[in-house]
């Protein structure tokens, strides 16, 4: 086992459901392991699509300015599709997806029923070279990052990611995870760039942000940047692989699990933001990891 590799059992929990909406307890505690950061992996939870929907699989179905297909289920809203004429189709395969993931959250997460909000969901059809051929560094997911979203500042709220392998040719998607987030955060945040409340205002004003830039915001995007932009970090800080196989499905909180896609091609994928304060586990959360570290509120 190479030095900087982690223990795979300390960042993946695999469960057995073949179900969206399975009834089947299982002895693991999924909302547990996702609040300390772990993956949830579901090797045999695929979402099937039909041979109509099959044909929906090209990349050319994306507006070549978007990286990816996405859905507001609430509000009905899709974006994105290319091709005139598909847009029904694709509506129809991403909410009955929403569906799907709903039932799952019931079903092993009912602890965030209530509270998980703000759905999207995308349709994901570039194979990550090519995305990472065309991009900068910033946005090159090859490397392992946490997420954090620069024009829509979330001030903590957590983003909750579940993500299933569609691709018809068999063809796995690989990915990179890294160390805890608490090790994550001693080591960059050292590094990272004063907050300037003059500046964020500014960037809200010119439309930069969507809203105010909170100092946690600007701490996430600079750790998001520091850690891309340390090829050192990339290559020898601690982390493991792991392929998710077409017909398999993985949840985590991106926020804070540091992840890097490193190919792969058709996917869908469902974001809910999730408010601290719904947490079993606060104190896990990178807000309040963030503030233990500095002694101050950030928010
Ligand atoms: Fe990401």
């Amino acid at each position: 086992m190479p030095e900087n590799e982690i223990n795979r059992e300390s960042a993946i929990v695999t469960l057995p459901y073949q179900d969206w909406s399975a009834t089947s307890p299982s002895s693991i505690d999924a909302v547990a392991a996702l609040e300390q950061g772990k993956v949830l992996f579901f090797p045999h939870l695929a979402f099937n699509l039909t041979e109509a929907e099959k044909t929906l699989l090209t990349p050319e179905l994306v507006d070549p300015k978007r990286k990816n297909i996405s859905y507001q289920p609430e509000q009905q809203k899709l974006t994105g599709v290319a091709i005139e004429g598909k847009h029904e189709a694709v509506q129809k395969l991403l909410a009955r997806h929403h569906r799907a993931c709903q039932a799952l959250v019931l079903s092993i997460l009912p602890e965030y029923r209530h509270t998980l909000h703000t759905p999207t969901n995308s349709l994901r059809l570039h194979p990550i070279s090519a995305w990472k051929a065309s991009n900068s560094w910033r946005k090159d997911d090859t490397r392992l990052h946490v997420d954090a979203f620069p024009s829509r500042p979330n001030y903590g709220e957590r983003i909750l990611r579940i993500f299933t392998n569609i691709n018809p040719a068999g063809e796995n998607r690989h990915w990179r995870v890294g160390e805890p987030f608490p090790e994550l955060a001693q080591r960059f945040l050292p590094r990272l760039g004063r907050y300037s409340p003059f500046i964020s205002w500014l960037q809200d004003k010119v439309g930069i942000t969507k809203t105010r830039r909170s100092h946690y915001d600007h701490l996430m995007l600079q750790m998001h940047d520091a850690m891309k932009a340390d090829l050192e970090y990339q290559k020898n800080g601690p982390q493991q692989a792991i392929e998710f196989p077409p017909g398999s499905s993985w949840i985590c909180f991106s926020d804070q699990t540091p992840h890097a896609a490193m190919s792969g091609q058709f996917m869908l994928e469902q974001t809910f933001l999730l408010p601290v304060a719904a947490m079993k586990t606060p104190q896990n959360s990178p807000l309040k990891v963030l503030e233990a570290l500095l002694h101050k509120p950030l928010i």
